[in-house]
């Protein structure tokens, strides 16, 4: 009988694990000697590396996907295919002692080693966050809405079910949770010879989907707000002319071409949606509206004057925006959000909507909070004699309220 696409991965990081990952003929992706030189050219820094336990870093990732998910204190962590722990360590440090740090990998021997260096880490940091599980990616054993973010670096390549992966992602995340992930990617099709050769198999290069394929298993997952980048220079840190692997793709690789027109490391993010629904302020909603804007002491009065948007978190109002419409312009005001709730894109999905309720009239905002992030989008700054007349007669720009706020515009 063949062995299963597990067996031959199991096999390998099996070796791998055991050896300490410095004995084997390839490098790269696949487990090589250059380990901290790999990681350098990935964009982790040498002071990072320094709080590893000894044989974390295995050489074996192709991105830094824990930097990417801008994980907060307090958070839960899980990495996919964690190896011997590198990018959990590190991720357990930002989470911090509040937070969790839990990595799957099915590969007994990795996970083996994984606990010796957490024993490690704990005596170094004192942090004891760390939990490594074995088991599969296509069937993790955690529960439902369980983790804030899932990272993962050069694994979901070597899984023969992708799809299950994603699928099982969406589940364990929270709603509002992100996923980030390292992993590679095809840019076009491989030539067959390279699809069926073992190495490049286990090596996180044959099983690589294509990049439109990635997408639309994310998206048939439910994820949403995703990214896929790649990410310059990777191919060349993971496979210089040199390595083993390198060689043997470029006998196998059509005259002329090279691995990176084939193969590419992606940088991967995504969200859960929140189990939260986007619907217009009703009457019934303003008690809950103005406790809300009370609570970071934003003006609630003339709200009738106006038009909302709220979002509904179960039977909980945890975001807000109004809009008073002129003739030709369209002021938004109070846009807010719970404090327990920033950070999930609210407010995006907020100013979404009012701008597309706005009838295609000029937008005015007001603000001293959030000026650079609505020039991100598209609006600039004004002075209050560059208004129209009718929004100086708004709510918002009739009294001596925030006067000295900045003034922001978008046609
Ligand atoms: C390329 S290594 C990456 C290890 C680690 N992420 C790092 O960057 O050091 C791949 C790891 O994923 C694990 N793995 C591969 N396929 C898996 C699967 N289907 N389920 C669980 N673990 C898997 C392997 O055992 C191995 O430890």
């Amino acid at each position: 009988m063949e062995p299963s696409t597990h067996d031959l991965v199991k096999e390998k990081y099996g070796r791998i694990a055991t050896d300490g990952g410095c004995c084997g003929p390839q490098s790269s992706c696949c487990g090589g000697g250059r380990a901290a030189e790999v990681a350098l050219g990935l964009g982790y820094s040498e002071a990072e590396l320094a709080t590893l336990p000894e044989g974390a870093n295995l050489g074996l990732s192709c991105g830094n996907p824990t930097a990417l998910a801008e994980l907060k204190p307090g958070e839960t962590v899980l990495d996919l295919g964690s190896g011997a722990g590198f990018d959990l360590f590190l991720a357990a440090q930002r989470v911090g002692p509040e937070g969790r740090a839990i990595g799957v990998d099915m590969t007994r021997e990795m996970v083996a080693r994984a606990r010796t260096n957490a024993a490690e880490f704990k005596r170094r940091t004192g942090l004891g966050n760390v939990v490594f599980h074995l088991g599969q990616i296509e069937l993790l054993p955690l529960a439902d809405a369980s983790v804030d973010v899932v990272i993962s670096n050069c694994v979901l390549n070597l899984s023969p079910d992708q799809a299950a992966v994603w699928k099982e992602i969406a589940r364990v995340l929270k709603p509002g949770g992100r996923a980030s992930i390292s992993d590679m990617a095809l840019l076009r099709r491989l030539p067959e010879p390279v699809r069926q050769s073992v190495e490049a198999l286990v090596g996180c290069i044959s099983g690589a989907p294509l990049v439109d394929d990635l997408r639309r298993m994310m998206t048939e997952a439910g994820l949403e707000d995703l990214r896929l980048e790649p990410k310059a220079g990777a191919v060349a840190a993971m496979l210089p002319g040199d390595d083993p692997l390198a060689l043997q793709l470029m006998e196998l690789l059509p005259a002329g071409t090279q691995p990176g027109d084939f193969i590419t490391s992606l940088i991967i993010s995504a969200r859960k949606p929140l189990g939260q629904t986007l619907r217009k302020r009703t009457p019934e909603d303003l008690e809950a509206v103005v406790r809300l804007l009370e609570a970071v002491n934003l003006p609630a009065n003339g709200l009738d004057r106006t038009d909302g948007w709220v979002i509904q978190d179960g039977d909980r109002i945890v975001a807000h925006v109004a809009i008073e419409r002129t003739p030709d312009a369209a002021v938004l005001r109070s846009i807010v959000v719970a404090s327990d709730q920033r950070g999930r894109g609210l407010a995006r999905r907020l100013l979404e909507a009012a701008e597309a309720d706005a009838g295609g009239r000029t937008l005015v905002l007001k603000t001293d909070a959030v000026g650079p992030w609505v020039e991100r989008r598209g609006y600039r700054r004004v002075t209050r004699d560059q208004l129209p007349p009718s929004v100086l007669a708004t709510t918002q720009f009739e009294g001596a309220l925030c006067a000295s706020y900045p003034i922001y515009l978008k046609r």
